[in-house]
């Protein structure tokens, strides 16, 4: 059990939180910055972004102008006006840095410029991409970068568990006690079993999305939402988490594949196309933009097709395409696809919908503050108003960029009037032993996945909402139980952050009485005519 001062803690080593480290290393070339991650550096969601970053590059046929009016479009009535506005006007410049940094972007064929690629909800071709790895590459540059940092330490395979506020004093904390502050963080080191006290005078959440609080998911294991619950817990706000974006297309593997392999919305953009086991094309049902709808109508109709042909995927063909092209541009999935016995060259791909993104999350303002002092959020596991009600694709990786430069930026001058709070008692472990049978976690998780994929997936209804609740509640009292009489393992935090996420998506979609963006309910099909962000 170690205590551990740092000047500035990072938790989380994906796009926003290495973006940040490097850029208040350069701010502060004084100051101790240590950056946890709860297994090795390079594992993100942030690793996994196959189709690019949204930037408007090609000025004689883009604006400023039109991303922001896709981005409020695909929003449908949520999105914050001026955050969409800071994103896309702030954007093309945090591209350009980490491309002095040494990201690749793929060039067109003769090189005088970027392949600048199109996906969904978007009216130009705007994505700047590295073939179908481009958060591989981003995430290569970025680590590259940071080691020239000196003064940032990065430890891999801390779990940070709990963050510490005036509760850990001993005094009450309720959500609308004025002046909660964060003093830092309690991680478990997973190498040594122990529980560490990390005192900070700032600390900058940056732990990614939540999506494996589905059965089915693009995202890696290690996104179970642990910032959000985290900042619930320690009384911050949190908003719009009924939001969960199922992204259409991932690879139907009937052999079972968790994560889904996604097939990236840029597939669609080289001109793929959605279809039906026989061959027909469905999309004109559904929207004028076909294939190239925003997603939440491209996963609602493929879904509601599904239903109505009672199988188990549907397809995109892209045998049309020119077979060189398409290698050049998404060598990763054409592999992919043959590797599980499919040409897309001969064969149409298999794809269904799967849980993506965590559009909600902690609420912060322009600055990337959240309602707690001296705690920020950036990137995925932040809400910052620019996403609404549905992201529009290739979004993310920008504003994860875009925050985390907001957030280093507001430092100066507040840094230096922050102390370290000497007071903060180690971490409690007594009366806690091993646990005795890892099936009560295991399974327990097993159901709250099932739990959310069939009553809180991409349509709802109050009926459904209530068995959640009801049945999420059990999981809760359950999983409190073994939290206070066992000692402390990942599998237990992120069970426990899990059904704290579940709550939160599924509280927030029973207030809802509408049906926007990613929230639909066939009990109120219609949108209310006014805006509300959930906020709880
Ligand atoms: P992440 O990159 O997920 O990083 C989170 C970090 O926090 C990790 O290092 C993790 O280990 C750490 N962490 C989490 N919990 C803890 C804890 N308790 N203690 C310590 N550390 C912790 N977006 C786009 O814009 N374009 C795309 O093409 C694109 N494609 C995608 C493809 C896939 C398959 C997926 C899954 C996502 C895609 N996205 C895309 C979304 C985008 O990748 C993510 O939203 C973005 O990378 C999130 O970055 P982040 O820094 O917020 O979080
Ligand atoms: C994709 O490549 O389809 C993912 C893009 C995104 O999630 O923004």
């Amino acid at each position: 059990m170690t205590r551990t001062k740092t000047d500035i803690l990072v938790l989380g080593s994906g796009i926003a939180g290495l973006t940040f480290a490097i850029k208040a290393s350069r701010l502060f070339p004084d100051r101790k910055i240590l950056v946890l991650t709860k297994t090795t550096e390079g594992e993100s969601n942030t690793r996994y972004a196959q189709g690019g970053v949204a930037a408007v590059w090609d000025l004689e046929k883009d604006n400023f102008e039109k991303h922001i009016a896709d981005t409020l479009d695909a929003g449908d009535g949520l999105c914050k006006a001026d955050i969409v506005r800071i994103v896309v006007e702030e954007g093309p410049e945090r591209v350009r840095e980490i491309i002095g940094w040494g990201a690749d972007f793929d060039k067109v064929k003769d090189a005088s410029g970027y392949d600048l690629a199109r996906e969904g909800g978007h009216s130009e071709h705007r994505i700047l991409h590295y073939k179908d790895l481009t958060g591989w590459e981003m995430q290569r540059a970025l680590m590259e970068e940071v080691k020239k940092c000196a003064n940032v330490q990065i430890a891999e395979h801390y779990f940070a568990l709990d963050l510490i506020t005036q509760h850990h004093l001993g005094r009450m904390v309720i959500r609308v006690t004025p002046g909660i502050e964060c003093y830092g963080c309690y991680a478990l080191n997973k190498q040594n079993g122990e529980i560490d006290t990390i005192l900070a005078r700032v600390t900058v959440m940056c732990t990614g999305g939540a999506g494996q609080v589905y059965k089915s998911t693009t995202n890696p294991v290690i996104a179970t939402g642990d910032g959000v619950a985290m900042a619930y817990r320690a009384k911050a706000r949190v908003e719009n988490m009924e939001f969960m974006q199922f992204h259409p297309t991932s690879l139907f593997n009937p052999a079972g594949e968790t994560p889904s392999f996604l097939v990236s919305e840029a597939v669609r953009g080289f001109g793929g196309i959605l279809k039906t086991a026989e061959g027909e094309e469905f999309m004109q049902h559904y929207d004028p933009r076909l294939s190239l709808a925003p997603r939440d109508i491209v996963a609602r109709a493929i879904d509601s097709e599904m239903k109505k042909r009672g199988t188990d995927c549907m397809y995109l063909d892209c045998r049309h395409l020119d077979k060189e092209a398409f290698v050049a541009h998404f060598p990763t999935i054409y592999e992919k696809c043959k590797s599980i016995g499919i040409d897309p060259m001969k064969d149409m791909i298999p794809i269904v919908p799967a849980c993506h993104y965590t559009c909600g999350g902690v609420m912060v303002d322009a600055q990337g503050h959240t309602s707690i002092q001296r705690l920020y959020a950036a990137g995925e596991c932040s809400s910052t108003g620019l996403h609404g009600a549905n992201r529009l694709a290739s979004n993310s990786l920008l504003e994860g960029m875009v925050f985390a430069h907001r957030v280093a930026q507001d430092l100066p001058g507040k840094l230096e009037t922050w102390s370290f709070q000497e007071d903060v008692p180690n971490w409690n472990a007594e009366g806690t032993t091993d646990p005795q049978e890892m099936v009560l976690i295991t399974q327990s998780l097993k159901e709250l996945r099932e739990i959310m994929s069939y009553y809180v997936g991409i349509v709802r209804s109050n009926v459904r909402l209530k068995r959640a609740l009801d049945r999420l509640f059990l999981l809760y009292q359950e999983t409190e139980e073994l939290y206070k009489t066992t000692t402390i393992s990942p599998q237990l935090m992120e069970l426990r952050n899990l059904i704290t996420v579940a709550y939160l998506i599924t509280r927030s979609a029973s207030h809802r009485r509408e049906s926007r963006g990613l929230h639909y309910t066939t009990d109120y099909p219609e949108q209310l005519p006014f805006v509300e962000h959930s906020v709880l």
